[in-house]
């Protein structure tokens, strides 16, 4: 890893283990123009790819045909308004009513490490947390102790500092690139500060990167979905023209994800040049690939524009969250892991990300809002008779909320459900011997509610009109401290209440009727930002208060997984959607950039909840295998003989967890491509071991040879194989030695391995 700038040419050259990025100044009024991504090379000097020698209408020789130069040259943060017709990515109005921008080398910067972004989310250097030392994490008083990794490896990182001007409208704009030891990944983000030419420049567009590729047939890969059907994988040519995803609903959403890759044609999840980028931010953003006129193609992401705007004042600063970019000439895969290291390494700063979650049982689907005290612990003692380790108790357990109508905002117990109290009911718990963890909705405010009859104002809408409701509730105006410090006051009470181990923090509506009583009118256009940054400094101060938490972020089931909420908390409910086969499109999705650890992945009961679809219950815990693990059903009314499973169950997860949390995930065989069946593999880092999961989703008559290629092992490996005998909760006794260029090369025949629907297995690979 390095970052380099070669004085002479004016280029700066970005090394990560395998790839580089280039850009260089121009000595035409100093615009920093895109050199080069892609695999790393060893010189800086170039065959004058962005054409800054030659061009025909470079201004400083051809003045009258700037325009051209402006519109075709690729440029590391394009400027609006003089000439560059493609989109760009910031724009501003002055208060003479101008709405140009322009951006020009000032001076610049290389250091050590990666400053923190005030406010908001971002990757950290990792050096001291992956030696196991006390170390603090970058921006937060978050002290870490005793990371369980033996990994010694360097993960110490570089930043450039790029100071532009935009001396017309007299703004600073600071351009941030950071690169690490042990990473592909590119990290971009941008500083904006109001140098006093005017009292106050109001931003209106502030995205965090912009890439320009250099023309290919490339194909779009965007993680398209909707409630309970979040993240699938969404793959199309890209053609002429813009082609973006976007939120403007104040949270990543279930519909579109701050995500976008751009693949070659032929790329596939091992062969292939991929450039994938991802936003650290939980609210609006939007993703955009442009093919130009001239094939170029012009990849931009940051906060959606639309309903934004930010009046910065003179001396004031704006920062925007960052991008994270990875390229990979190995194919999608390769993308994937990158991904994986860097959220696992230098962006999840929970003290359980390296450590076995505790097995929890949620009673959402076993009873939804209709329990009490008794029925609680009943399932709780039962629950430990199976080796589980945590009831979490879901939404209802407050005010008088019996249904979704109301009570949000009053977190004080119903004690008509919870007699004796919430600490009798933890008390009661962890005498059987369980933790005990709780679900609240912090951010809401139900209208019948003694919150809302209080403080009708507190909620975000419009003066005249009547704010649209959605699950029957409103979203507390976050932007206003008075309420963030109401909010947190609220569940510090409830934390401190009792012995509470784990909290589930949900998010049920998006936003609407974005009014805020606490900005002037001139300052509306704040609050869909201003609101994430009022998240954010809420769950700052949890995990600072309470760092032995484990906290799990949720919205409506997976619509706020992102990498913004990852720093704060190290697992998210992925989706309401917990029918096993269902999971397959949703957590591969999501695993396309999210590592198996972060996946919130439970066994429900059946028929399912959200589908209606029965499976086996041995199925329903391989998939959920491949996140946190944890129960979803009434342990006391499932068939006896799931409920004999579960101790199996049980046993498997201690077993595998360990590898399913810290390995190398690959993608072997995809349901939604091949309409049979599923295939993912999870491979130690030194290539020891691997777990391998087959779910068969349809089977057919006299099926074709059915022939699994592994990936990722070692070829001069040899490994003995084993399946996992959920009758017994061991391996058989039986294995296989095989080589792993054979394991590789020739695969293993599964043919008719499994006779009906959605039956599945589990191999284990372990060096000999
Ligand atoms: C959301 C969550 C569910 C559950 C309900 C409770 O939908 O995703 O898991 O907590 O809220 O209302």
């Amino acid at each position: 890893m390095n970052i380099e700038f070669f004085e002479q040419e004016r280029i700066f050259k970005l090394d990560t283990p395998n790839t580089t990025y280039m850009l260089q100044i121009a000595d035409t009024e100093g615009f920093p123009v895109h050199l080069y991504y892609g695999r790393r090379l060893r010189d800086h000097i170039l065959d004058d790819p962005a054409r800054l020698k030659l061009h025909p209408f470079m201004p400083s020789k051809n003045e009258r045909e700037r325009c051209s130069f402006l519109d075709c040259t690729p440029f590391e943060y394009p400027n609006h308004g003089l000439g560059d017709y493609r989109d760009d990515a910031f724009s501003v109005i002055n208060p003479d009513g101008h709405t140009a921008t322009s951006l020009s080398y000032s001076t610049h910067r290389i250091y050590d490490g990666k400053p923190a972004i005030p406010g908001l989310p971002a990757t950290f250097e990792g050096n001291a947390v992956q030696k196991g030392d006390t170390a603090v994490c970058a921006v937060t008083n978050i002290t870490e102790t005793g990371s369980d990794s033996t990994d010694s490896q360097e993960r110490g990182c570089k930043t450039l500092e790029i100071l532009c001007l935009d001396e017309a409208n007299g703004l600073e704009i600071t351009l941030y690139y950071s690169v690490f030891d042990d990473n592909d990944a590119i990290v971009r983000s941008v500083k904006f500060k109001n140098t006093g030419k005017y009292n106050n420049i109001k931003l209106t567009k502030a995205l965090s990167t912009c890439v320009e590729l250099y023309g290919a047939e490339y194909d779009t890969i965007f993680l398209h979905g909707s409630w309970a059907r979040e993240r699938w994988m969404d793959r199309q040519p890209l053609g002429y023209g813009k082609h973006s995803v976007s939120s403007c609903r104040g949270e990543s959403s279930h519909q579109e994800h701050p995500f976008i890759a751009v693949c070659e044609r032929g790329a596939d999840e091992d062969h292939g040049h991929v450039y994938g980028f991802n936003f650290v931010y939980s609210g609006n953003f939007i993703a955009q690939a442009e093919r130009s006129q001239f094939d170029q193609v012009r990849v931009l992401m940051g906060i959606d524009p639309v309903d934004f705007s930010w009046n910065l004042r003179a001396g004031e600063e704006f920062h925007t969250p960052e991008v994270i970019s990875v390229f990979s000439a190995e194919g999608i895969g390769t993308m994937t892991r990158n991904f994986h290291d860097l959220y696992r390494n230098h962006l999840i700063r929970s003290r359980y990300l390296h450590r076995k979650r505790p097995i929890l049982i949620n009673n959402w689907e076993a009873t939804y809002f209709d329990f009490d005290t008794d029925k609680l612990i009943a399932i709780a003692k039962q629950a430990k008779e199976y080796g589980i380790e945590m009831l979490v108790m879901d939404d209802g357990w407050f005010g008088h909320r019996n249904d979704d109508n109301s009570s949000l905002g009053d977190w004080y117990v119903n004690e008509n459900k919870l007699k004796g109290g919430l600490k009798h009911l933890v008390d009661e718990v962890n005498a059987i011997g369980l933790k005990f963890g709780i679900w609240m909705e912090p951010e809401m405010i139900s209208p019948d509610s003694d919150l809302f009859r209080e403080h009708p104002d507190w909620a975000i809408q419009i003066p005249g009109r009547k704010p649209t409701l959605s699950r029957a509730q409103l979203v507390l105006d976050l932007s206003r401290k008075e309420i963030r410090d109401y909010v947190f006051s609220q569940v510090e009470k409830v934390l401190k209440s009792a012995h509470i181990e784990y909290l589930k923090w949900d998010m049920n509506r998006q936003l609407t009727d974005l009014g805020s009583s606490g900005l002037d009118k001139d300052s509306q256009g704040e609050l869909f930002h201003r609101y994430v940054l009022g998240v954010y400094e809420l769950q700052e101060r949890l995990v600072s208060e309470f760092p032995d938490l484990l906290l799990e972020n949720c919205s409506g089931g997976g619509a706020r997984f992102d990498p913004g909420m990852l720093y704060y908390s190290p697992q998210i409910w992925t989706s309401d959607d917990t029918d096993a086969i269902e999971r397959l499109a949703i957590q591969q999705g999501t695993a396309l950039i999210y590592p198996l650890s972060t996946m919130g992945a439970h066994v429900s009961d059946c028929p399912n909840h959200a589908v209606g679809r029965v499976t086996p219950f041995e199925t329903r815990g391989y998939v959920a295998l491949a996140g946190t693990f944890g129960y979803e059903l009434d342990v006391t009314k499932i068939p006896k003989a799931d409920q004999e499973m579960i101790p199996k169950q049980v046993a498997m997860y201690h077993k595998y967890n360990d590898l399913v949390r810290e390995g190398d995930y690959l993608r072997v065989a995809s349901y939604q491509e091949n309409h049979e069946w599923d295939c993912w593999e999870v491979v130690s880092k030194d290539k020891s071991e691997a777990l391998v999961t087959l779910v068969q989703v349809l089977n057919h008559a006299n099926m074709k040879p059915r022939v699994v290629k592994l990936k990722g092992l070692d070829p001069d490996k040899t490994y003995s194989l084993r399946y996992f005998d959920i009758g017994t909760g061991n391996e058989t006794d039986e294995e296989l030695v095989l080589g792993g260029d054979v394991l590789m090369y020739a695969g293993i025949n599964m043919t008719g391995a499994y006779n009906g629907d959605f039956r599945s297995r589990l191999l284990h690979l372990k060096e000999i």
